[in-house]
C-alpha cells in the first residue's frame, strides 16, 4: 500500500495533457467487441478499471491488442461473445459491472461476475432487479474466501429471454440506463428508458456512431434493433473529471499561476463543475473548442481566484456527481459555507463519499456539516493546516486530499492511494510537473 506525501507549493504552472476519458474508454471496448470489424481506439484510459473491461472481453474470447500507441478490438458482432471459463473480475469497477450485466443479460452468454470488497458492496439491485423485470436470468451469491475469511459477492447471469419495453428508473444513473439499453441492444428488443433527471449520455452517442438506431427525447431513450455494429475509430478525449483535480488546483494555487490541461471532453451531461467553478468566481476559460467522434473537446486554462461560496444542487448534481469531492475542496478554500444537497448517490460510490469527506476535511481545518444528501463546507483558508487523512481505497477523495494537501500548511500524509490507478495513473507526476510537491512512499 502506498502513501501520498505532500507539501504546499507557492503557486501551479503548466500545460498538460490527460488520460482518455473512463466512461468513453469502457464504452468503445464494449462496443468495439460487438461491432463487426476491428475498432481502433486512441487515447485509452489505461487505467485499472478499464483494464477490467478489456480483460472481461478477452475471456470471452475477443481479440484486443495494443499496436503502439493504439488500442485494436477485434469485434465478433451482436452474437459473437463465447461463455467465459473464468469468473469475470470487474475490480473496483461499478460501470464494468453494471454494462457487463446488461449486455451479458441480452447476449446467449452465460458468466459469473465479482469484483473487490468495495465494489461487492455496492448495490447492483438497481440493475439486477429491472433486468430481470425484462426476463433474465440472475443468481447473487455470496462466498466465503477461507483464506481472507473474506465475503466475495458473485453474480451469475445466464443470458438469453429479454423482452422488450419501456422502464423508468428511479434515479438518475449512466450506468443503469446503458446496462437496460445494452440487454435490448444484445437480444434485439426494442428498450426504452427514463430518468428522472439526465446522466451522462455517452453510451447514447457513441451507440449511435457505431449504427444503433438510439432516438432520445426528453429524458427517455430508445434503442431499437440493429442487425449489426459497425466498428468505427474511436478518438477519446481527456477525462473532464480528471481535469477537475488540476483546474481547482489552478484556481486555489497562489500567485502567477496558470495551469492549461489540453483536450478535455466537454460533453454537457458532463461539466457540472464547469459551471459551479465559474460561478464561483474561478477564471476559467474554455480555448480551441472542437467536435471529435461526437464529442465537445477543448482546453481549459485555470488561473488562482478568489472563490465563494454556492449552493449546488437539484438536475446539477448527476452532471457533476463525479466532482463533488474536489468541488468541496474548492469550497473548502472559497469564501462563505457551499451546500452541497440533493447527492444521496454519492453515499454508494467507491465510498460513502459524504461520509468520507465529513471525517477528513476537517483534519486539515475545514468545517464541515454532514447531511444525509450531501455537505455543508464553510471556508477556512485561514484555519488550512496539513494532515494525515484517508482515501478509504477511493482514487476521487485520494486525488482530492493531494490537492487541498497542496495548499495546507505543512506535510500531509495520505494513506491507501493506490487506488488512483483505477483511474487516473500518471496522476503524481502530472501533479510534479505542474509544480507540486507531492511524492509516493510505500
Ligand atoms: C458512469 C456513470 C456515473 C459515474 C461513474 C461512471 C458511467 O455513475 O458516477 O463514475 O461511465 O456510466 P451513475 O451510473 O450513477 O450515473
Amino acid at each position: 500500500m502506498s502513501d501520498y506525501v505532500v507539501r504546499p507549493s507557492a503557486s501551479f504552472r503548466g500545460r498538460i495533457d490527460l488520460p482518455g476519458d473512463k466512461s468513453i474508454s469502457h464504452r468503445s471496448v464494449l462496443f468495439g467487441a460487438i461491432a463487426h470489424g476491428t475498432t481502433r481506439v486512441h487515447n485509452l484510459l489505461e487505467g485499472e478499471d478499464v483494464l477490467a473491461t478489456v480483460a472481461s472481453f478477452r475471456n470471452m474470447g475477443i481479440v484486443i491488442r495494443k499496436k503502439g500507441r493504439v488500442w485494436e478490438i477485434a469485434g465478433k458482432g451482436l452474437g459473437g461473445l463465447r461463455s467465459p471459463e473464468a469468473i469475470l473480475d470487474c475490480g473496483n469497477s461499478g460501470t464494468t459491472m453494471r454494462l457487463m450485466l446488461g449486455l451479458l443479460a441480452g447476449s446467449g452468454v452465460t458468466a459469473t461476475l465479482t469484483g473487490d470488497a468495495s465494489l461487492n458492496a455496492r448495490p447492483m439491485g438497481r440493475v439486477i432487479d429491472p433486468l430481470r423485470s425484462m426476463g433474465a436470468t440472475i443468481f447473487e451469491m455470496t462466498e466465503t474466501r477461507s483464506t481472507l475469511g473474506e465475503n466475495i459477492r458473485l453474480i451469475e447471469v445466464r443470458g438469453g429471454g429479454i423482452r422488450g419495453g419501456a422502464f423508468k428508473i428511479p434515479m438518475a444513473s449512466a450506468q443503469v440506463k446503458s446496462a437496460l439499453l445494452l440487454a435490448g441492444l444484445m437480444a434485439g428488443r426494442k428498450v426504452s428508458v427514463t430518468e428522472p433527471l439526465k446522466s451522462r449520455d455517452h453510451t447514447e452517442r457513441m451507440l449511435k456512431a457505431f449504427g444503433a438506431r438510439v432516438k432520445v427525447k426528453g429524458l427517455t431513450v430508445t434503442v431499437e434493433p440493429v442487425e449489426r455494429l459497425k466498428a468505427q475509430q474511436v478518438f477519446v478525449p481527456g477525462d473532464f473529471s480528471s481535469a477537475a483535480f488540476f483546474l481547482v488546483l489552478g484556481l486555489i494555487g497562489a500567485g502567477k499561476g496558470r495551469l492549461v490541461v489540453r483536450n478535455i471532453g466537454l460533453n454537457p451531461t458532463r461539466v457540472g463543475a464547469l459551471e459551479i467553478l465559474k460561478k464561483m468566481g474561478g477564471r476559467i476559460r474554455v480555448l480551441r473548442k472542437k467536435t471529435v467522434c461526437g464529442e465537445t473537446v477543448g482546453d481549459l486554462e485555470a488561473r488562482p481566484s478568489r472563490l465563494k461560496a454556492v449552493t449546488i444542487g437539484g438536475g446539477l448534481i448527476p452532471r457533476l456527481i463525479d466532482e463533488i469531492p474536489i468541488l468541496s475542496v474548492a469550497a473548502a478554500a472559497a469564501e462563505g459555507r457551499t451546500v452541497i444537497r440533493d447527492a444521496g448517490e454519492l453515499r454508494v460510490k467507491e465510498t460513502d463519499r459524504i461520509a468520507a469527506l465529513a471525517a477528513e476535511l476537517p483534519r486539515f481545518g475545514v468545517s464541515v456539516k454532514e447531511r444525509k444528501d450531501g455537505l455543508e463546507v464553510t471556508g477556512s483558508r485561514g484555519t488550512l493546516k496539513a494532515a494525515e487523512g484517508n482515501s478509504y481505497g477511493d482514487h476521487r477523495i485520494a486525488m482530492s486530499l493531494a490537492v487541498l494537501g497542496s495548499i495546507a500548511p505543512g506535510t500531509t500524509r495520505i494513506r491507501e492511494t493506490d487506488c488512483v490507478a483505477t483511474s487516473f495513473p500518471n496522476f503524481t507526476a502530472l501533479m510534479r510537473k505542474v509544480g507540486a510537491k507531492i511524492s509516493e512512499t510505500q
